[in-house]
């Protein structure tokens, strides 16, 4: 597995994975667009071959990152994919001066919760009815 920041003819690979998983932020080809054109923002991507695999999204301000999206191929799961994008994200904030990171992640989303604790994520917050089917939101965050 190759792994890369990823580049703008990545965007119909990004857009295809994330409507696979529902779990995913739905961003559509123009919000990747518009993500891969801030400077602040940082795509990494999993290629095997041809074929990406999966992705992970962060943003950085004022030394503070925010994990925005992450989604690995239903083709492509549990092979240790979504936890090395965590990290090339974490390094990636790491080398830009960041030095915390949060996210949001529904709380009956085991997977994408048990991948940010493996990744070093601890629980900081709750946020009510976070999501449009009245989900809870877990708020995770880690130190660099
Ligand atoms: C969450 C997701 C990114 C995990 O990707 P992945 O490549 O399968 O994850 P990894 O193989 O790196 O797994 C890392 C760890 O996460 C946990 N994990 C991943 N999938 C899991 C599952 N289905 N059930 C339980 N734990 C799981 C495990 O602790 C795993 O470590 P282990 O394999 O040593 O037990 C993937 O399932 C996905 O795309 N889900 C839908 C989108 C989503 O929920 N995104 C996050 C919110 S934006």
């Amino acid at each position: 597995m190759n792994y890369r920041l990823a580049v703008l003819s990545d965007v119909p690979a990004l857009s295809a994975i994330e409507k696979a998983q529902p779990r995913c932020a739905q961003w559509g080809e123009l919000g990747w667009q518009t993500e891969l054109a801030e400077k602040s923002s940082c795509i990494w991507c999993a290629q095997t071959g041809k074929q990406i695999a999966g992705f992970a999204a962060l943003r950085l301000a004022a030394g503070v990152g925010e994990i925005l999206n992450v989604g690995v191929s239903p083709d492509f799961t549990r092979r240790g994919i979504g936890v090395e994008l965590v990290k090339r994200v974490l390094n990636w904030a790491r080398e830009h001066g960041g030095r915390q990171i949060t996210l949001e992640v529904g709380v009956c989303n085991g997977p994408a919760v048990a991948l940010y604790q493996k990744a070093g994520f601890t629980q900081v917050g709750v946020r009510k009815n976070f999501y449009a089917n009245n989900e809870d939101a877990l708020i995770m965050g880690c130190s660099l």
